[in-house]
């Protein structure tokens, strides 16, 4: 990633330095904006330092006239050459700026002239934190889609005890790496949910995937820059923003649906929990109920997998393994005989993960290298943390 950070003048400023060391920590580079306001507390020489670049302090040079017209369209350069603006911390000043859009200075121009994704770590006295007018600025950012890491409660340098402290260096990284577009280009499938065999009009055979495991991936990735095509079986959930929702009901519906969108997709993750049987021939009527014992005699549906497994080109395939027992070597297992780049290996005999629960904690098991256990998390966090890996999978 590449990151500008804009340095607002406040006391906080000094933990801008901290933060810079942290986004480098995390792969970003790092090139640092100050204003006027912010070179009162900390010397630009010590963001050059950390950075080994040159730190902009100014719209104007003061050099030669060349020197002062390249400087005049240097915002330019730098909202061109960066994919995300952080300020931190932000003033009060430079929120109302940002938001009215006034552009006096270099950060505010650049501000303008922006258009990746905007962080914004507000630092300020909590009344003025708690101002209509910074309330009021804050929602129209918020509005704009921009991230705002909320301030924190504690002791200010005013003397006063409120919301208003700048986050940590660490929180900040987080909301980073959380608006990062790595999948920009990307055309991902994402199979999610359940699927339902039908019996006879009235009956069918599924299982309690909500399609929350799903529906979290589909989200990291259209958050991350894809181009995300949820194929979903049933469920009760609300599509995630910005993805493609084909709704199918039956797995020879989600076969179909998967192979027409696979030439055109690179990376495909299939979490629908598809059943494995179904009734080949369903009944029109409705089957009647009889004293005696009934059975069913139910087909294998299509594996699904299995079939990209051998169809798929250079696309990147992730299947999941819902396991009770044997985990890693069950997602070992199919990774091999479908053909996979990586499982996801799933116990789903705990009440806490798997099947329905909001958090996940998963094995994720590739061709090469040990398996890597992913600790209990939201959904949504082992979403990012399974595309973190096949990142890397695919560039070893
Ligand atoms: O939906 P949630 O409530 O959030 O629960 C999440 C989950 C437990 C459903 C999810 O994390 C998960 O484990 N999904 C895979 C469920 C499953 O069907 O696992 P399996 O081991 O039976 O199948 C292995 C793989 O083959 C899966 O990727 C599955 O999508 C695929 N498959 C299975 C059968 C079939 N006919 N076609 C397939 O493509």
């Amino acid at each position: 990633m590449r990151v500008v950070l804009g340095v607002g003048g406040g006391i906080a400023a000094y933990k801008a330095a901290e933060l810079v060391r942290v986004l480098q920590q995390r792969g970003c580079m790092v090139e640092v904006v100050m204003t006027s306001a912010a070179q009162q507390f900390v010397q630009p020489l010590t963001f050059a330092a950390l950075t080994g670049r040159k730190v902009i302090t100014g719209l104007w040079s003061s050099n030669s006239p060349e020197d002062t017209l390249s400087s005049a369209v240097e915002h330019i350069r730098v909202a061109q050459d960066h994919d995300t603006l952080v300020v931190a911390p932000a003033t009060a000043d430079l929120l109302a700026k940002f938001a009215h859009g006034l552009a006096d200075d270099f950060l505010s121009t650049l501000y303008l002239a922006f258009t990746g994704r905007i962080v914004l770590a507000p630092a300020m006295n909590t009344n003025m934190w708690n101002h209509p007018a910074t309330r009021q600025n804050i929602e129209i950012l918020r509005s704009r889609g921009h991230v705002i890491v909320e301030p924190a409660d504690g002791l200010l340098a005013c003397g006063t005890t409120g919301p208003g402290r700048l986050a940590e260096p660490d929180d900040i990284a987080d909301a980073v790496m959380k608006v990062r577009r790595d999948l920009e280009g990307e055309i991902v499938i994402v199979t999610a949910g359940p699927t339902q065999e039908p019996l006879d009009p009235v009956r069918y055979i599924s299982n309690r995937s909500s399609g929350k495991m799903g529906y979290a991936i589909a989200e990291a990735a259209a958050v991350r820059g894809a181009k995300v095509i949820l194929i979903s079986g049933p469920v009760n959930l609300a599509p995630p923003a910005g993805v493609t929702l084909v709704r199918v009901k039956t797995a020879c519906e989600m076969r179909e649906a998967v192979m027409r969108n696979l030439a055109q997709s690179s990376i495909v993750v299939k979490a629908a929990a598809v059943a494995d049987y179904h009734l080949s021939a369903v009944p029109d009527q409705k089957v009647k109920k009889t004293a005696t014992r009934f059975s069913l005699e139910l087909d294998p549906t299509p594996d699904i997998l299995a079939e990209v497994g051998k169809k798929k080109t250079d696309q990147l395939l992730i299947g999941f393994a819902a396991e009770t027992q044997n985990l890693i070597e069950e997602a070992r297992r199919k990774l091999k005989t479908k053909n996979c780049d990586m499982v996801v290996a799933n116990l789903v005999n705990r009440e806490d993960i798997g099947f329905e629960s909001d958090d996940n904690e998963v094995v994720l098991v590739t061709r090469t290298g040990d398996p890597v256990h992913l600790a209990r998390a939201p959904k949504r966090e082992i979403a990012d943390q399974i595309f973190d890996h096949a990142l890397l999978q695919r560039l070893s």
